[in-house]
């Protein structure tokens, strides 16, 4: 297993293109199932996810290639599977979002059920009852949902908590379906909004994506469609925090600033000089100790439960006292464990964390447990005094592109040991 060894202490500084975004690319992959017509993706992130959702798609019989510049191809006019396998899923939870494209095209799915995962339950209970809502005969046995529906009709749907893959998952059925369909307490997350665009950009009629309340005409078939996928903006956030907690300064290029608006606002708290453009976006520490930063992870435009991780590291060592509170996953709090191993002052209450700022960290053996707390891991192994070497990084190969290469560019002392 491949691990990740860092030598603390480097101030980051330096220019940053950021890639395109995981958590918009999967569901926009899974999306493609919605044409026979050929799909042109750019800004695809060369990531573990997204080889996996390729394999997936693969196995369903779509045709999938990557063009000289790593433009992606893809041409599901000869589907011969509607099963996703327990193997990819349980790598994958993403993979449930064939589950919605597939029973739209062709009237049927079989797709494993993801289970637990290391961040807590994580049900798909939304999935199912929007899809039962919209006329589908639902079972699942032998851990496998098994869907069909001669054809979806459109139907009210209001979600009880906000889902991003459920409403993606929702829309993409939608856009198939007779008449329309209301997403009500939709998930308004920009990923959302991007797989809209997509869709529409394929001749589908959604409208109002980004709100909290999505209405999608039903069409009869999508076409042909080239896209670019949007940028990351967690990955933007977690460089952010990166040079924060050195004290280091940069510039993030390819960026969507108005999507880390949350972010920004709580790194200015913790003392960053921050300046954004169009599609640029500037931080400076000035060599300063972050001040400590409270805050409560909530749906988009809230703070994304995606960078709580990372806030963690930041607070580890910051100046005062801070809580973190995370109220998307219930068990979202792994890489405090780790951080404790490095000497951080951490105390879990239910879903709050006690975060008393240390001067120093120190480096140690930790394992990574999910994709955002590795990110988490490597931010405080950064500002750690000695080696801190981090086992498990399969994780952070799931979502994050060339880290190593990325972060050594910016002046840290980081290496893979392949193993
Ligand atoms: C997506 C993101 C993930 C991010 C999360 C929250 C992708 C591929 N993943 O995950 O990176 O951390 O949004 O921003 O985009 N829930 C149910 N029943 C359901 C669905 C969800 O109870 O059927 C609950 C979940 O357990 C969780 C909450 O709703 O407590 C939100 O989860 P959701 O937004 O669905 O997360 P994902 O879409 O899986």
């Amino acid at each position: 297993m491949d691990k990740l060894k860092i030598v603390g202490g480097n101030q980051l500084d330096g220019e940053l293109t950021i890639s395109g975004a995981k958590n918009a690319a999967l569901p926009i992959l899974a999306g493609s199932l919605l044409s026979s017509e050929v799909i042109n993706l750019q800004n695809v992130p060369q990531l573990n996810d997204v080889a996996t959702m390729l394999t997936l798609l693969q196995s369903l019989g779509v045709k999938v290639i990557f063009d000289e510049r790593m433009n992606l191809q893809l041409d599901s006019s000869d589907i011969s599977s509607y099963c996703a396998p327990y193997d990819l899923v349980k790598t994958m939870r993403a993979s449930i979002l064939v589950l919605g494209p597939l029973l739209a095209r062709f009237g049927q799915a079989k797709v494993s059920l993801p289970g637990g995962c290391a961040i807590g339950a994580r049900p798909v209970n939304f999935h199912i009852q929007g899809l039962e809502a919209m006329g589908a005969k639902i079972t699942v046995k032998n851990g496998y949902i098994n869907a069909s529906a001669e054809k979806l009709s459109g139907a009210n749907i209001n979600f009880s908590r906000v889902s991003v893959t459920g409403t993606q998952n929702i829309m993409m059925a939608a856009v198939l379906a007779r008449g329309e369909t209301v997403i009500k307490n939709a998930a308004k997350e920009p990923e959302v909004i991007d797989l809209a665009n997509f869709l529409n950009s394929m001749g589908a009629k959604i409208i109002d994506a980004g709100s909290d309340k999505i209405v999608i005409e039903g069409v009869e078939t999508l076409k042909e469609s080239k896209y670019e996928i949007l940028p990351d903006r967690i990955e933007a956030g977690t460089y952010l925090v990166a040079t924060a907690i050195t004290g280091g300064k940069i510039r993030l290029k390819q960026v969507v600033p108005e999507h880390l608006t949350a972010v920004i606002s709580k790194l200015e708290e913790a003392g960053a000089i921050i300046d954004v453009g169009d599609n640029w976006i500037d931080l400076d520490m000035r060599s300063k100790r972050p001040s400590s930063v409270n805050l409560e992870t909530t749906p988009y435009p809230g703070f994304p439960t995606d960078m709580q991780a990372q806030f963690c590291a930041l607070n580890s060592v910051a100046s005062g006292s801070a809580i973190i509170k995370e109220t998307i996953f219930e068990n979202r709090f792994q890489h405090i464990n780790e951080l404790h191993r490095m000497g951080a002052d951490i105390e879990i209450q239910g879903n709050n964390a006690l975060i008393k700022g240390k001067k120093i960290l120190t480096a140690a053996p930790v394992m990574a447990t999910d994709l955002r707390a590795s990110a988490g891991l490597i931010i405080a192994a950064l500002a750690a005094q000695g080696e801190t070497v981090i086992d498990r990084i399969y994780h952070i190969d799931r979502g994050y592109e060339r880290i190593e290469e990325k972060l050594h560019q910016l002046g840290a002392d980081i290496s893979r040991e392949s193993g």
